[in-house]
């Protein structure tokens, strides 16, 4: 494909509307290895009000997202779903996300959220979808997929139901949860599954939380992310996609460039707001910009991602405001925002209706 042809459909889309999907480019430059696109979707939250009542606006954004993937050229090769596909996780909820996805005319590959996870620890999720952590090779990138959001397991059976557990973990601002961590079992995987790959291949891990620490209190944060960091580190190019944080963050840590998906659902306030308490944000060198945060598409939107010999460069369409691209600077071996990024530059509040 060429990239001409690639950022034609690209303008036929945005001509089309915005809508909450992203598009991934994953590309070669000159070598031989085959370029092609992948589509994200994430942060849906699916949820049940009484029978075969759902939230209106959350099927909504999750159905957009379906329709705008459907409708992408070039077609992309396969649908990553970032998890919280439902929000308390019971089978009404999951069963109903799932018939939306159907509508999806792509293969989809699903990572877990905690709030698929913690009424049943994952089981009805694991039923429909197949196991919580595996990896796939597709034309020269391997992929892993990771359940981030798992605790200790002393905290994971203290409650008397799966109700009450997942009550408390589907809060945000939330003293009685528990930090998120991949946990030892599945690190023990992943070094055994990266083990056979070279060290050239490009890596894409994507997780529902970030593989780095940003906010404790907000669970904006992976508990054992230095240790994953670790098993990354001796991979030439590794990029991390992640859900969760339902707001545009991008961060590099050493090898590893991070970048977060929107939501379909709704967007969380930025760190001008969370800063206000004890922060562990790493060098998000872009603060958010979100100017209203009662405007419910605001922070909801679609990206393309390319990915260029390994690196990625995002293209963020963002509803009723600025677009943003995120490229990677090679220079300074990090992702920078093109247009404010720079010595004192600050992105000014963009405009929203
Ligand atoms: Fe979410
Ligand atoms: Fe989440």
């Amino acid at each position: 494909m060429k990239r001409r042809n690639f950022l034609k459909g690209a303008g036929a889309l945005i001509a089309g509307g915005v809508l909450p999907v992203s598009l991934v480019e994953v590309a070669f430059g000159k070598s031989k290895q085959e370029n092609f696109t992948f589509a994200y979707i994430s942060d849906s939250h699916i949820q049940q009000i009484k029978g075969s009542d759902f939230v209106r606006s959350f099927d909504r954004g999750l159905k957009r997202a379906v329709a705008e993937c459907n409708m992408m050229d070039p077609k992309p090769d396969f649908v990553i779903y970032g998890g919280d596909l439902a929000q308390i996780g019971n089978k009404a909820e999951l069963d109903h996300g799932l018939e939306l996805m159907s509508a999806c005319n792509h293969k989809v590959k699903y990572v877990m959220g905690e709030h698929d996870y913690y009424l049943d620890l994952g089981k009805y999720w694991e039923s429909q979808l197949g196991p919580q952590w595996y990896s796939f090779d597709h034309k020269g990138v391997h992929f892993v997929v990771l359940n981030s959001i798992l605790v200790d397991d002393k905290w994971t059976n203290k409650w008397s139901s799966g109700e009450e557990r997942m009550g408390v973990m589907a809060g945000l601002d939330n003293p009685l949860g528990s930090p998120f961590m991949v946990g030892a079992e599945q690190r023990a995987w992943l070094k055994k599954d990266l083990a056979k790959v070279n060290k050239n291949t490009p890596l894409v891990v994507l997780s529902h939380s970030p593989l780095q620490k940003i906010y404790k209190g907000w669970n904006f944060w992976t508990d054992d992310a230095e240790q994953i960091q670790a098993i990354l580190k001796p991979f030439k190019k590794v990029n991390v996609f992640y859900g969760h944080v339902h707001q545009i963050q991008y961060n590099q840590i050493g090898n590893i460039s991070f970048h977060s998906v929107m939501a379909t659902a709704w967007p969380w306030p930025y760190p001008s707001t969370y800063s206000q308490a004890k922060s562990h944000l790493p060098k998000l060198t872009v603060e958010m910009n979100r100017a209203d945060p009662f405007f419910e598409r605001d922070a909801t939107g679609w990206q393309f991602i390319d990915v260029w010999s390994g690196n990625t460069s995002m293209h963020f369409q963002l509803p009723e405001n600025n677009t943003r691209s995120v490229s990677y600077n090679k220079r300074r071996k990090r992702p920078e925002d093109k247009q404010y990024q720079g010595k004192g530059k600050r992105i000014p509040p963009q405009k929203h209706y």
